[in-house]
């Protein structure tokens, strides 16, 4: 077996000399600074890119990937990415992307119990405790109700962001900021914009509660 990834590698000059060719000072320019205005906060699931997804280059979106694209508000990676995107890069969009088929919302349905993941899947799974008796009323299936938790994922973890005092601080000195809850759709290659959308500490405060049962309907 290979020990070194040759295979890689040799792509990474393929991909690097194509960039050139077509831009000659593609990556002089690339080297100067970063100026993302976006911040993407997804699943590590391997289909969902973000740069790809948006059509996006390098040096176009700063992200933050974890297992079920969860934010934990003691958790200092998402928190000091958080920080240095609002303050530093000055980012005017905070995006948390879920997307449906996700493995990390399947685990977290399930019950399971033990595993590392099982504590960072933690809220999730106790969100859906909570409401699996009327999912189930509400979308017979449970792919339909899987379809549902992975969307009522995003909008916890909108809200979660919204209630960090990174984000209230930017607000409250008037910084512009807009938390977006988008869904990828893995089998048609499409973004959902499902919100919340978030742009004041006004407009978090009217959201209703994730915990309200209103929160499972559509
Ligand atoms: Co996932």
């Amino acid at each position: 077996m290979a020990r070194t990834l040759t295979h890689l590698l040799a792509r990474n000059v393929a991909w690097a000399r194509g960039k050139v060719a077509a831009h000659p000072d593609y990556f002089r320019n690339m080297a100067e600074a970063q100026r993302p205005k976006y911040l993407w906060i997804g699943c590590s699931d391997s289909r969902v890119t973000a740069n790809d997804i948006l059509g996006l280059e390098p040096g176009e979106v700063f992200v933050h990937r974890n297992l079920g694209n969860i934010v934990h508000t003691s958790d200092l990676n998402v928190l000091s990415v958080l920080e240095f995107a609002i303050d530093q890069l000055k980012v005017r969009h905070l995006i948390v992307c879920g997307h449906y088929g996700c493995g990390g919302v399947r685990r977290a349905m399930s019950g399971a119990r033990g595993a590392l993941s099982d504590h960072w899947l933690q809220p999730l799974s106790m969100l859906h405790r909570k409401h699996k008796c009327r999912l189930e009323a509400l979308f017979g299936d449970e792919r339909s109700q899987f379809d549902r938790m992975c969307e009522i994922n995003v909008g916890m973890q909108v809200r979660r962001l919204a209630a960090t005092p990174i984000v209230e601080d930017a607000w409250a000195r008037g910084q512009e900021l807009h938390l977006h809850g988008w869904v990828y759709a893995v089998h048609d290659g499409l973004l959902r914009d499902i919100g919340p959308h978030l742009s004041s500490a006004v407009e978090r405060d009217a959201l209703p509660s994730i915990d309200d049962d209103t929160a499972i309907e559509r």
